[in-house]
């Protein structure tokens, strides 16, 4: 059996502070809210006006956060540096239009080239809700994608909530398998 290195060592890499951070969906900005207590750096990108709204309200304070309203497969033209944590809080914006959301078309161009990007101890966060037939989608290929990544470059996990009720939310995690 491979060890996993203690598990609260590993929740505990994914808090600590960190020198660039995206929010690759920041909705209503609790995400980037947090990563501005975590990171030196941090790029949150959303598609809808509303959001960007809400996230630019939420972040006044901070100068170190740039939120841009674009999708996250563009984030190459915003950041240029290696990220150390990357968020992708998926689904829809609450309280909006359920027919915007983020799909397995975006999701697979855009980790895939966010994990090219990645630092040498980077890590990534995915919360994805199968409850929604796209986010059933995306769980299914986040599965099937993270449990094929290469072992010698990263290192995937997947934790659910077994006793939650209506589909819960899923979480998945990655980390660069530093050598
Ligand atoms: C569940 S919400 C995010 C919640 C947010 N992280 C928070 O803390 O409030 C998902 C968001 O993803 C956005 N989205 C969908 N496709 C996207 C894309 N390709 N790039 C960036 N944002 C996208 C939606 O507009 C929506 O606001």
């Amino acid at each position: 059996m491979t060890p996993l290195h203690g598990a609260l060592a590993i929740s505990k890499r994914f808090l600590e502070p960190v020198s660039v951070a995206v929010d690759a969906t920041c909705g209503n900005g609790h995400d980037t809210f947090s990563l501005a207590q975590l990171a030196d750096r941090v790029y949150a990108f959303d598609i809808q006006e509303p959001a960007i709204a809400a996230t630019r309200e939420k972040v006044a304070d901070f100068e170190h956060v740039c939120v841009i309203r674009d999708s996250f497969v563009s984030f190459r033209d915003y950041v240029s540096e290696p990220i150390d944590l990357i968020v992708f809080n998926l689904g829809y914006l609450p309280g909006s239009d359920k027919q915007v959301t983020t799909s397995v078309s975006d999701l697979s161009s855009g980790l895939q080239a966010m994990l090219a990007q990645l630092s040498p101890s980077g890590r990534v966060v995915i919360v994805a809700y199968p409850g929604h037939p796209a986010g059933q989608a995306e769980s299914q290929w986040l599965k099937e994608t993270l449990s094929r990544l290469d072992p010698s470059s990263f290192r995937s996990f997947h934790l659910y909530h077994m006793n939650g009720p209506n589909d819960p939310a899923e979480l998945y995690l990655i980390e660069r398998n530093a050598r």
